[in-house]
């Protein structure tokens, strides 16, 4: 089977918007690879294909973590935003626009679709009660209340649920609740809130969602959620909040969750604007656009019953498909900072080709809802069998000969006994492509390997090396690597969805236009075509690198203040006010150094032994720039003595030094001469 023609279709595709307050990782990288090969899998069939993305800005961490920053949340997620784009394009996704939430066109959609909704009898008022800071006067999102769990009474727990006992709670129960933003106790306090009527829409939503338009394995999901019943959606927020106010209540903004996939709309009516496209025509309700958001499975509730049954209600056009991934393990296990296993897009991109991990999450990748794994050993053999040693190997024992020998010029024949091959590699370009199209990149990555593996069987049976050596066979040679490097052409093709790079540098040496799969048939065959030299593709993996990237990824973490999550946002300049009882539960502790020596493995890492009177201590501490071990051993320091232990790749850290430090000096705290290890400070 060949390539089969298509109409030619328009389609708008989206990935999930990044938070604007957190770095991009190679967990989001799963889905915008996977989001991106798709697309350039679709325009390389001819259709019309627009990529769209922005950063999710609004809500209350975004506004703490630039209060804690001393800047305005607009530059705030400015700064994000020019950071994330520049990791995107460091992985080359082909955005046609990457945009903000916090943009006047999608305030504009925002209100639109609320007054749509209020129109339709579908947004609801009534009085709720929560947990307000009477420090900070504010209300406090569940994850910025911490306490005590109602159930196992365990401390330091979320106001949502416990994570000891796993028990979900409202966080007016918790017991002995704190402000994680002041460490006040909060207070109930009353206000009104705006909800948008869900269950009205249940009729719509099951039959929505038994339509084709998400897996069949999370509609079973939604059956659950169909089951425990629809319940009004909370889509207000009191002030002070970062994002838009609802139009006609003065201090109340809209939920960042409710504006977050009306960014869809607003960061296209953007790219319309720019572009000169037509906007309804790809919104309004009988579209004969289609439109596919790519999501991992956490956010399946908002995309699968709020985004469509929003849409619907307003008048506007729903999703074709939702195309739900996994999550990412590495090494089998969650991301971990301490393990350096989460790993930032931007350190990725400091150590290692882009195109590696696009190939090995390609491989990895299928259309379930299975989480996948990045096993770092399998990367590095993986990317270095399949792509050096069986991809471009073909290129590199074959072009050569055609330079070297033949002036640059191909044979106008191939020879015969590799005609047989080569038209295997066109007839399977179809299931290839029906392999990306139904996000299928492990098993289309599985055949193209398998042709590839043949390829190389036929070079090793014909050894053109062999044949070079004989004057006579001048031909033959000629065609028989006219016959690879067309092998090459079509291999590349398959790949290009997933190496767009590579696969720009190879067209640029066979010098022939964009390879598109209408590419894939004998009629396209380089024959007396005219090659530029072969150069140098592809590198193979150093594992040296990926330790390096490993331990780079450690150290961002003692090196510099924990990045700030949206559950714990970092301190203001000068710390707010805490109570005697929270300074008193800090076990700070006088400590002789007895020993220390470098972490070879680490640019930052002193491995230091702490006498603090009643044992020793190991603690990893991140002051390699500013002290050598011998300047150490024998010193008084202070040991916080009741930080819980932390599993570093070298050893296990028990606790931490003490030391200032603004960036440029760093200087660790010592006690009076006099003080002996093990005296408490107080
Ligand atoms: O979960 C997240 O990372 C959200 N920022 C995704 C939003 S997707 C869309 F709805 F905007
Ligand atoms: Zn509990």
């Amino acid at each position: 089977m060949g390539i089969r023609l298509h109409m030619s279709r328009t389609l708008l595709v989206t990935s999930a918007l990044p938070y604007a307050n957190g770095s991009i990782h190679l967990g989001h990288m799963v889905e915008h690879i996977q989001t991106d090969i798709w697309v350039r899998h679709q325009r390389m069939r001819g259709h019309t294909v627009y990529l769209i993305c922005a950063d999710d800005t609004h809500g209350t961490p975004v506004m703490l973590a630039a209060e804690a920053q001393g800047i305005t949340p607009e530059q705030m997620i400015d700064k994000a935003r020019r950071e994330h784009m520049q990791d995107f394009a460091g992985f080359h996704i082909a955005h046609d626009l990457y945009y903000s939430t916090h943009s006047p066109e999608t305030r504009e959609y925002a209100s639109e679709i609320y007054n749509r909704l209020k129109a339709a009898g579908l947004i609801r008022v009534r009085p709720i009660e929560q947990l307000y800071d009477p420090v900070r006067n504010m209300f406090l999102p569940d994850r910025f209340i911490k306490g005590e769990c109602p159930r196992c009474h365990a401390k330091d727990q979320y106001g949502d649920n416990c994570e000891v006992c796993g028990a979900s709670y409202a966080p007016t129960e918790m017991i002995d609740p704190v402000s994680v933003v002041s460490g006040a106790r909060p207070v109930e306090r009353t206000s009104e809130h705006h909800f948008f009527a869900l269950g009205e829409c249940e009729t719509f939503l099951r039959q929505w969602t038994r339509s084709g338009t998400i897996p069949v394995e999370a509609a079973n999901k939604l059956d659950e959620w169909f089951k425990s019943g629809l319940t009004d959606w909370d889509i207000s927020r009191d002030k002070p909040y970062f994002g838009f106010e609802i139009p006609g209540a003065p201090d109340k903004f809209f939920y960042v969750w409710l504006d977050a996939p009306i960014g869809y709309i607003g960061t296209f009516k953007k790219l319309a604007t720019d572009r000169g496209l037509d906007f309804d025509a790809f919104w309004e309700k009988d579209s004969s656009t289609e439109l596919y958001h790519f999501i991992g499975k956490d956010i399946l509730y908002f995309h699968s019953l709020f985004w469509p049954a929003m849409l619907e209600s307003a008048g506007y056009r729903t999703p074709t498909q939702l195309f739900v991934h996994g999550f990412l393990t590495v090494n089998g296990q969650k991301m971990s900072k301490s393990r350096g296993s989460f790993i930032t897009a931007s350190n990725y991109l400091k150590h290692l080709d882009p195109e590696y991990l696009r190939y090995y999450y390609a491989a990895k990748l299928n259309a379930s809802m299975d989480d996948i794994d990045l096993n770092l050993d399998d990367f590095v053999a993986r990317v270095n069998s399949d792509l050096v040693g069986k991809y471009v190997n073909i290129a590199s024992r074959t072009a050569g000969f055609i330079t070297k020998r033949f002036e640059g010029v191909l044979a106008t024949t191939l020879t015969e006994t590799a005609v047989p091959l080569i038209h295997r590699f066109y007839a399977e370009a179809g299931a290839i492509a029906d392999l990306y199209d139904a996000r299928e990149y492990g098993k289309a990555l599985r055949e193209i390997m398998v042709l590839a593996d043949a390829a190389n069987q036929f070079v090793d049976g014909i050894k053109p090396w062999d044949l070079a050596r004989d004057v006579a066979r001048n031909d033959e040679l000629q065609q028989v690597c006219t016959a690879c490097l067309e092998i090459f052409r079509l291999l590349t093709l398959f790949l290009k969805p997933v190496l767009p790079v590579l696969a720009e540098k190879v067209e640029a040496f066979l010098d022939i236009p964009a390879l598109s799969w209408s590419d894939a048939h004998a009629g396209a065959a380089m024959l007396g075509h005219h090659i530029k030299p072969y150069q140098h593709l592809i590198t193979r993996v150093d594992p040296k690198k990926i330790e390096a990237l490993v331990t780079a990824s450690q150290e961002t973490l003692i090196a510099e203040t924990p990045a700030p999550s949206p559950a714990a946002p970092t301190l203001p300049p000068v710390a707010d006010t805490i109570g005697i009882d929270d300074f008193s539960r800090i076990d700070l502790r006088v400590a002789r150094i007895v020993a220390a020596e470098a972490v070879v493995e680490a640019d930052k890492l002193l491995k230091l032994t702490l006498d603090i009177g009643v044992g020793q201590r190991t603690v990893f501490a991140g002051i390699k720039s500013a002290y050598t071990p011998e300047q150490l051993v024998g010193r008084l320091t202070v040991m916080v003595a009741n930080l819980s232990p932390r599993k570093m790749r070298f050893g296990e850290s028990q606790g931490m030094v003490l030391a200032a430090g603004d960036g440029t000096g760093l200087y660790l705290l010592s006690p009076d001469s006099g003080a002996t290890p093990g005296l408490r400070i107080k």
